[in-house]
């Protein structure tokens, strides 16, 4: 589905890691990789962390925001979001996904303000970024924070502005199939010192910084190692060679695709951005007679390996259980989680890989007819 690539640079400064003994997060490649991330996105502040989630969960939290507001996020997305918003004692609101790109559909942020909304959580979805223009007039009329998840979206750009630039707040995911990978890793970015200093500090089970080991509040553990950090600079600087790459992979299911009237395929562009295909997805249209969980194990039996789309945070079992989104509906959200899925995009791809992938999905297609 995702192969990594991993090169000498990646050897080499892991190797410097183990020949010096700085393993754990006090090493230098960790300051050295945050300092990196934020010029390149354009931030002041870089605070590694061990995951995308613990990054999110850390950018909502150090808002400070009153118990029981809302934070307007989208329907479509991960449940990381929706978690960090949930145990920071915040209401989640949802806005359902645009039915072309997947993204909030910016349009309906109007009717889910109300006079408890505090902040605006923008999940960037699969290759293309949401409407930041949009984005930023709507809480500046409302006077919201922005927490902008970028964990899916190192390289991309909203109107030639690196994404991971906009808010108050934004994050990463250094997940494997993310375009810079540590094996596991996040990191929170920000332009604001005290925000900055207060993920430090939390990141690290706040430790008074008078005293070590006496606490006037409870942190966690979400330390990315020195030796994860090696690996993300090494990463980082392929960056721009990876977009490269997505894109090519990109363009190459496009041409293929793009006749078969079966399928919806992701915008190769927006007026604000080109896609960068983090992920490849494709929703079956409503005239094909079979959902997306059929035609992955259909593809499956071809040997070859599928995700399906996100499923939508108003259908979670576990929300559900807790009483979130009673009754709520977000008929984007439902029908692309049923009918969308992804083809393997990792940037470790072949172009022959690609040909046989899109071999088997039109051998299915005409199948199920
Ligand atoms: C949009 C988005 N946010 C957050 C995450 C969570 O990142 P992690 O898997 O590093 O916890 C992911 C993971 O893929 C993601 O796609």
């Amino acid at each position: 589905m995702n192969q990594p690539v991993l090169g000498r640079n990646e050897k080499e400064y892991l190797a410097r890691c183990i020949d010096s003994g700085w393993i754990s997060s006090e090493g230098p490649a960790v300051q050295e990789f945050e300092e990196k991330m934020a010029k390149r996105v354009g931030r002041k502040h870089g605070i590694a962390v061990s995951n995308g989630s613990t990054a999110l969960e850390l950018a909502v939290r150090v808002l400070g925001l009153p118990e029981g507001t809302e934070v307007i996020m989208p329907s479509f997305t991960i449940i990381s979001c929706a978690a960090a918003v949930v145990r920071a004692g915040l209401k989640p609101v949802l806005v359902d996904a645009d039915p072309v790109h997947w993204n909030m559909d910016v349009r309906q942020l109007d009717d889910r303000v109300t006079a408890r909304t505090r902040a605006i959580m923008v999940v960037h979805i699969y290759g293309l970024p949401t409407d930041m223009d949009m984005v930023l007039a709507f809480a500046s009329r409302h006077n919201l924070r922005i927490i902008e998840d970028a964990a899916e979206m190192h390289g991309q750009t909203y109107r030639g502005r690196p994404c991971g630039g906009f808010g108050d707040v934004s994050t990463f995911s250094f997940y494997p199939n993310k375009h810079i990978t540590t094996g596991e890793g996040g990191m929170v970015l920000t332009d604001a010192d005290e925000i900055a200093a207060r993920c430090r500090s939390l990141r690290n089970l706040a430790h008074s910084p008078a005293r070590r080991f006496v606490h006037e509040e409870l942190g966690f553990n979400y330390r990315l190692t020195n030796m994860q950090a090696a690996l993300g600079i090494a990463q980082l600087e392929r960056l721009d060679e990876s977009v490269r790459k997505k894109r090519a992979m990109g363009q190459l299911y496009n041409e293929h695709f793009r006749a078969m009237p079966e399928l919806e395929l992701p915008p190769a562009k927006t007026d604000y951005a080109d896609n960068i295909y983090w992920v490849y997805g494709m929703v079956l249209k409503d005239a094909v007679p079979i959902d997306a969980s059929e035609m992955m194990a259909r593809l499956a039996e071809l040997h070859i390996g599928t995700r399906p789309f996100f499923w939508g945070m108003h259908e979670q079992p576990v929300f559900k259980k807790m009483g979130w989104f009673s009754g709520e509906r977000y008929p984007v959200t439902a029908r692309i989680s049923r009918r969308g899925f992804y083809l393997p995009s990792g940037l470790g791809i072949t172009e022959d890989q690609q040909h046989r992938v899109v071999k088997a999905v039109k051998q299915v297609l005409a199948g199920a007819r």
